[in-house]
């Protein structure tokens, strides 16, 4: 007897032990399926309407009346790429958008929290101020896991501090044309790297518990088969953004699926279907995927949020559109501007049986148990930003992990070590094009603004100003965004790449340097000088037309704030130039 109760006792043991030590849930779906009751017992308190509030996203610049939260009862609000505050972009302005939206919705009878989101693609990119990482096709190039989950931590961590817990990001898209607009916010074209990396984002910005006050809600995107479309499918018979996947199901599941079954069995919280289709039917409105695949058979308990209006190309009736895309498995909508029309829409579907009430409720429980798992539903929440944290945002030690990011990125598209080493020793440097004092040029789309900017657009260090902090006062260093040849330089460094975009504004149908960029090259060529190109692009180009008037070319994508993470690759330093 004695045996048995001491071997009862050591199992017991251990179970409390890895209990004690397991993570509550988090890094698992679990950790939503875990308040289906709390959600379930809320949602029977719930009224018709304050359940299609919940499945409702609008937008900050789309509201008709900021008391719209309350009326319509909305569950989450966003802030588009574009969407400042009126007060003006700055993280104190943020942060007041972020408690005025919130104090909203805790006017409401049940108090239950909005969600408030943001694209946090690469930093907390929207605030002036904030560190801008590398875009995820520098970070495929990396290829680093850690790294990764460390920016989705910082991100997080920047968000957060500004109260802002909901980031449109991990996008896991394989980019398999790099013609498409969004080639930049892929890691790779290889799934496998895609999900590798999705996850380590998703685990970085969520964090180990939702519920810390540092962690945000992840949302994998764009499911599914948003890099794969074929050109010419998409809007307008153009381009390939938002167009067409066409592909039959095994090569569907292994270039474009593969890579949600990582995120999710993570954690990740929500996912956004794709604008585009898969072989002609819209992934907003395929219940094959969005409930049978992904509920189904990759165990995603999560909720899903539609792409920004992307339910109307559903249909040109869009009570039709939103009655097909609820039904097939969309929980949340995200309609800017068109929210109060959703409402009505919704709750006559709902009347009219077209939509049942057990669909409405699935997608709320949904919802619930994220919010349950994020602790806004917590007796205790408080929606008040501690305002003492918005030194965080762009502090040295996330600008210094977006610096080692941008050296890891880098590739060698043509070497000449002789070049370098005359780079690492020279008196006299020629810094040329405008893209090397241009911030905004080098952090790309997605950056203060939805299509970004060049120009000064936030803080950061820009090329020219890494190399005149690397080389130090050993050397003089020249500028001429002409490419002024006048000034003999020992070496010159040339600057060039695409202008900033994002989505199907980057659509092109032919990679190549722009013939300004071609002229520049050549010209500084014309000098006599050793010329080392650095290349600041969303994809990789044709380098054809410079690769002979070019000793090195070195491939910088879209590297951020943090230039003098391209410097470090280059090993500029003020020593060896006396
Ligand atoms: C955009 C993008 C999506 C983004 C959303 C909200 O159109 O497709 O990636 O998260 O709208 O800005």
């Amino acid at each position: 007897m004695k045996k048995v109760s001491s071997f009862i006792l050591s199992l017991v043991t251990l179970a409390l032990i890895t209990a004690g030590c397991q993570k509550p849930y988090s890094g698992s779906q679990k950790q939503f399926t875990r308040y289906d009751r709390q959600a379930r017992e809320l949602l029977a308190r719930m009224t018709l309407d304050e359940k299609i509030g919940q499945m409702i996203q609008a937008e900050t610049t789309g509201l008709k009346d900021p008391s719209d939260i309350e009326t319509y009862y909305l569950g989450s609000i966003l802030a588009g790429g574009s969407a400042d505050p009126k007060a003006g972009n700055s993280p104190e302005a943020w942060t007041d958008e972020f408690e005025t939206a919130m104090a909203h919705s805790l006017k409401t009878r049940l108090r239950i929290p909005l969600l408030f989101g943001i694209d946090a693609v690469h930093g907390h990119n929207n605030i002036t101020g904030a560190t801008i990482f590398p875009h995820n096709i520098a970070l495929g190039y990396a290829n680093d896991p850690e790294l990764v989950e460390e920016i989705g931590r910082a991100t997080a961590v920047e968000m957060r501090a500004t109260g802002i817990h909901w980031a449109f990001a991990p996008c896991v898209a394989a980019a398999q044309d790099q013609r498409w607009g969004r080639t930049y916010e892929s890691f790779s074209a290889d799934p496998k790297i895609c999900g590798r990396l999705g996850a380590a984002a998703s685990r970085g910005l969520q964090g180990d518990s939702l519920a810390a006050d540092d962690s945000v809600l992840a949302c994998v995107k764009h499911y599914a088969g948003d890099g794969g479309t074929a050109m010419g499918t998409a809007r307008g018979g153009h381009g390939l953004d938002q167009g067409d996947t066409r592909c039959d199901e095994d090569t569907f599941r292994r270039l474009h699926l593969a890579q949600y079954r990582q995120a999710i069995k993570e954690g990740a919280g929500s996912i956004m279907p794709s604008y585009s289709s898969w072989n002609g039917v819209k992934c907003s409105a395929n219940k094959y995927l969005l409930t049978d695949i992904l509920r189904g058979e990759l165990g995603f308990e999560g909720f899903l949020i539609s792409d920004y209006e992307a339910i109307k190309q559903i249909d040109p009736d869009f009570k039709k559109a939103i009655a097909i895309s609820v039904n097939a498995g969309m929980d949340m909508a995200m309609e800017p501007t068109r929210y109060r029309e959703f409402f009505a829409l919704l709750k006559e579907l709902v009347q009219e049986g077209t939509v049942t009430q057990q669909r409405i409720d699935e997608a709320v429980i949904r919802i619930l148990r994220v919010k349950f798992a994020m602790g806004l539903l917590d007796p205790d929440y408080d929606y008040k930003v501690d305002r003492s944290q918005l030194a965080v945002i762009g502090c040295q030690e996330h600008r210094d992990l977006a610096r080692r990011a941008v050296r890891q990125s880098l590739v060698t598209l043509k070497d000449d070590d002789k070049v370098l080493d005359l780079l690492r020793k020279a008196q006299s440097l020629l810094v040329a094009g405008s893209a090397a004092d241009d911030i905004g040029q080098q952090c790309g789309g997605w950056t203060i603004d939805w299509q970004g900017k060049t120009g000064a657009i936030t803080t950061g260090t820009t090329i020219l100003s890494a190399v005149k902090q690397a080389v130090g006062p050993a050397a003089t260093v020249w500028f001429s965004p002409e490419g002024d040849i006048t000034a003999k330089a020992d070496v010159a460094l040339v600057v060039i790449g695409e202008k900033p975009y994002a989505e199907f504004e980057g659509d092109r149908n032919e990679l190549k340097l722009s013939p300004e960029d071609i002229a520049l090259v050549k010209t500084v060529k014309a000098g006599g000088m050793p010329v080392v190109v650095i290349l600041l692009s969303g994809r990789s180009l044709d380098m054809d037309d410079i690769s002979d008037y070019a000793d090195v070319i070195i491939a910088a994508w879209l590297p951020g704030t943090e230039a003098a993470g391209i410097t470090d690759f280059l090993a500029l330093t003020p020593d060896g130039r006396n």
